[in-house]
């Protein structure tokens, strides 16, 4: 078992992260046994595939991985590390260029959601983004990625590639790659918007009172669940209740994911209440959770040395682990290489 994801260091860490993938990540590394890793990566690369400040990017990668630590991540069980310092990266991508089909790229949803009507105008990056992130899960042989819903079809690519790669290069008793499994959490596959029950929450989304960050503080966090979009019924009893009210439903996903309840029970809980009874409980739910990390979080971020040595140690441990793919992929294509 090899558990491989990363995470574009843009924006503040939200909730959809942390419940889709994050606390994934972490129980995972926790139930690594001897000699299994977890590689953790701040995907630095794929976020210049859209226009970015660069000072901007450099501050994102250091407090996104002070974030993940701040979460759990242990830099001594987990390889954390930034794309950039990683070239083998980077060179997969090209050598898998090679493999990956433009049909199968333009049927991305995310770059059709990304690029809208103005496909022309663009990055390359944009476009080729789901190659790289191939590159980042086969280089180093994964076998599982915790991931929230809207990276399945990503990861479904990267078995394309693989699969492809191996039987055009590779004998059948010795494939180049690894076949890697997308773990999605059923609880948490994908949290919304606050103000919009059908858009997911997301680092790109104009309006903040749109999502929870994990670094908001009590105050904020209360104030964001209490104007919160909602509809003017109580609670239903059971789950099939919330058919037709995506903004209930999600607010009783993010509770029961917090408190590790299902839905029903949740309901069983609150059938029959208004929001008004509700969102409190919800507010000091995500409160306490949020508490703890955001304290670490200022802690690890004021030792900024501290930071660079953990990425730094992390890169070069996933450097030695990604080379020998990255000679296989090499010298499965017959690339001279001295
Ligand atoms: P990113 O940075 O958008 O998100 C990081 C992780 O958070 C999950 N996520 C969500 N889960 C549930 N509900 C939501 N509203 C929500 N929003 C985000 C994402 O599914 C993701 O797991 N392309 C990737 C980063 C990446 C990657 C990789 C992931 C690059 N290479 C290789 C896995 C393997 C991305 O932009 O995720």
């Amino acid at each position: 078992m090899r558990v491989v994801s990363g995470i574009q260091p843009t924006g503040n860490l939200h909730l959809g992260n942390y419940l889709g993938a994050i606390r994934n990540w972490v129980r995972m590394q926790d139930e690594l046994a001897e000699g299994q890793q977890a590689l953790f990566f701040l995907a630095d690369l794929h976020a210049i595939s859209m226009p970015h400040d660069p000072a901007e990017l450099k501050r994102g990668t250091l407090e996104m991985a002070a974030a993940l630590v701040a979460c759990g991540i242990d830099p001594d069980r987990s390889i954390l590390f930034n794309q950039a310092q990683v070239p083998a990266h980077a060179e997969l991508q090209w050598l898998l260029g090679g493999t990956a089909r433009m049909g199968w790229l333009n049927r991305m949803t995310q770059w059709k959601d990304k690029s809208g009507k103005n496909r022309e105008g663009q990055s390359v990056a944009l476009f080729t983004y789901p190659v790289l992130q191939a590159a980042d899960v086969l280089l180093y042989q994964a076998t599982h990625v915790p991931v929230g819903e809207d990276q399945k079809q990503h990861l479904e690519l990267a078995r394309d590639i693989a699969q492809k790669f191996n039987n055009d290069f590779a004998s059948e008793d010795a494939p180049v790659f690894t076949l890697p499994e997308p773990i999605v959490p059923p609880e948490a596959a994908r949290i919304m918007s606050l103000r919009d029950g059908s858009a997911k929450m997301s680092k790109s989304d104009a309006s903040d009172m749109a999502r929870i960050n994990l670094v908001d503080d009590a105050d904020l966090v209360m104030q964001k669940v209490k104007k919160a979009r909602t509809d003017p019924e109580p609670l239903p009893s059971e789950a099939a209740g919330l058919d037709g009210r995506p903004e209930a439903l999600n607010l009783v996903t993010i509770y029961g994911a917090l408190t590790g309840k299902p839905v029903d029970a949740v309901l069983a809980e609150f059938g029959g209440e208004g929001f008004g009874k509700f969102k409190p409980a919800l507010g000091e739910v995500l409160v306490e959770t949020l508490r703890p990390i955001s304290a670490r979080f200022t802690a690890l971020l004021a030792d900024r040395e501290a930071l660079d040595a953990i990425l730094a140690r992390g890169a070069a441990r996933a450097r030695e682990i990604g080379r020998p793919t990255l000679d296989a992929t090499y010298a499965a294509l017959g690339l001279v290489r001295g």
